[in-house]
């Protein structure tokens, strides 16, 4: 067989719309159908939710395969690691009394998110006045900058003290004048931090690996893989609605440099798409809906943060840019969710195309300034006023949800194969 030839495949699962789209809960489902579930971008300001057994944990860094003990989990290369949020996470599950130490693996290269860039992720927050991002305060930002800047500390880096103290002290170094003369704040003390830092060589060297070796190596033994993004398109620093987006790749490309896994392998790419939209943080939203009809989506679906608890901003589904995140994911197939929250209202919207400068166009402008000036036009369906919970068949559906299932279908061309009707593992319609 040829080196390159791929005999077994990846499949990437990745959100469409601006994160929260019910990945966590879509990737535990399937994880018992995969051989190893990896994240490869992002960090703990993701937060994935599971629900199983009447238990409800919220994950930020560990792959959402960890509740099925056949699975290994990899965080990959691109994920920042903040090690006392993964240890801590780590506490959590094996508390929940499923063994993590032979399943979870971490990259070496992957980058560390240390104290001061939490510190500079709300320094600079604070700074801005009308421009504040809103971002998650978990250091995303100012990890990946480091990253860039080729300054970067890495968990190989933790596992050497001595290089560790060095890169540490040159990087507290340059943030301490940072934090200092621009932020007129207190500098980091630099020992604690050294000293804190290098008590984790011996706590994290077991889950340690060259991951994007591992993984290659597990594909061509006929493996399979599942690909956990997080956050979603729309937040994507390169498609999204950029400046009010993460510092990452959260699209299917990212998958590939994040893990290791070269783009050959992966075979499939789940578009996960609630079935409304939810934003948390600042920038442009078209369907947004400032009347009790958001406030009712939100009350339904819950829609709280579940990293950082804030209030999810909501709106009716919008294809515009829903057709947008299926072209630049390469999606192949759609996993719609959340549709139970629909089930109470006598009538649904979707956003079809906008108006900007009185035409309509079709395009997804991804720069913020266009995007807030758009205005939705909407394609008003019946609703069904009739819950969908115990669906467990397309068939069981109502069929005026089914009309709005393959509306979309017909809208967007591409097929929705995964419908979920509610929080729980089994609360799930396959087709
Ligand atoms: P993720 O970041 O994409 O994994 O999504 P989150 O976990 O942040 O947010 C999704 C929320 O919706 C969580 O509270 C899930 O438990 C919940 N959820 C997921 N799927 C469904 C569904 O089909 N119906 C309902 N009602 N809740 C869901
Ligand atoms: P999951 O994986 C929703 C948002 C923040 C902010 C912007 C930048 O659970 O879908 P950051 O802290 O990343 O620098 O913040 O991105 N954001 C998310 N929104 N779900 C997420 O993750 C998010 N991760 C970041 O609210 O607007
Ligand atoms: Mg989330």
């Amino acid at each position: 067989m040829p080196l390159n030839q791929p005999s077994a495949s990846a499949t990437v699962i990745v959100g469409t719309q601006f994160g929260d789209e019910g990945k966590g809960k879509l990737v535990d489902y399937l994880s018992s159908k995969y051989d190893i579930v990896v994240r490869y971008q992002g960090g703990a300001n993701a937060g994935h939710t599971i629900c199983f057994d009447n238990k409800t944990l919220v994950l930020h860094l560990i792959p959402s395969g960890i509740f099925h003990e056949g699975c290994i989990c990899v965080i990959g290369n691109g994920v920042v690691i903040d090690p006392n949020a993964l240890l801590e996470e780590i506490r959590q599950v094996e508390a929940m009394g499923y063994d993590v130490r032979d399943r979870l693996f971490i990259s070496h290269n992957a980058h560390l998110i240390m104290p001061y860039h939490k510190l500079l992720d709300s320094l600079h927050e604070s700074a801005q006045n009308d421009k504040k991002i809103g971002t998650t305060g978990r250091g995303i930002g100012p990890s990946y900058m480091d990253k860039f800047a080729r300054k970067g500390i890495r968990v190989v880096d933790l596992l050497n003290p001595e290089v560790l103290e060095e890169k540490l002290r040159d990087n507290l170094e340059a943030k301490n004048k940072l934090i200092k003369n621009i932020y007129d704040t207190e500098e980091i003390d630099v020992e604690a931090i050294v000293r804190e830092y290098s008590e984790f060589d011996e706590i994290i060297n077991p889950y340690v690996k060259n991951t994007q070796l591992f993984l290659n190596k597990k594909l061509r033994e006929g493996k399979t893989v599942l690909l956990e993004g997080a956050q979603g398109c729309l937040l994507d620093v390169d498609h999204g609605t950029y400046p009010y987006v993460t510092s990452s790749n959260p699209t299917s490309g990212g998958a590939s440099t994040g893990s290791g896994i070269a783009p050959n392998y992966i075979r499939n790419v789940i578009g996960v798409c609630k079935a409304y939209m939810t934003r948390v943080g600042n920038g442009a939203f078209p369907s947004e809906l400032f009347d009790e009809t958001g406030d009712k989506l939100g009350r339904i679906g819950h829609e709280f943060g579940a990293t950082t608890g804030r209030k999810r901003r909501c709106g009716w589904l919008d294809l515009v840019a829903l057709r947008y995140s299926l072209i630049i994911n390469g999606v192949t197939e759609i996993a719609l969710t959340k549709l139970d929250v629909l089930d109470a209202f006598e009538e649904v919207k979707v956003c079809t195309s906008y108006m900007l400068d009185g035409k309509e166009i079709v395009d997804f402008p991804t720069d913020d300034q266009t995007l807030s000036r758009v205005e939705p036009v909407y394609r008003t369906l019946k609703g069904w006023n009739t819950s969908n919970a115990e669906a467990r068949t397309f068939e069981d559906m109502h069929p005026d949800s089914r009309a709005f299932v393959h509306f979309i279908e017909e809208e967007t061309g591409v097929p929705v194969s995964c419908i979920s009707v509610g929080p729980g593992r089994e609360e799930t319609v396959f087709r």
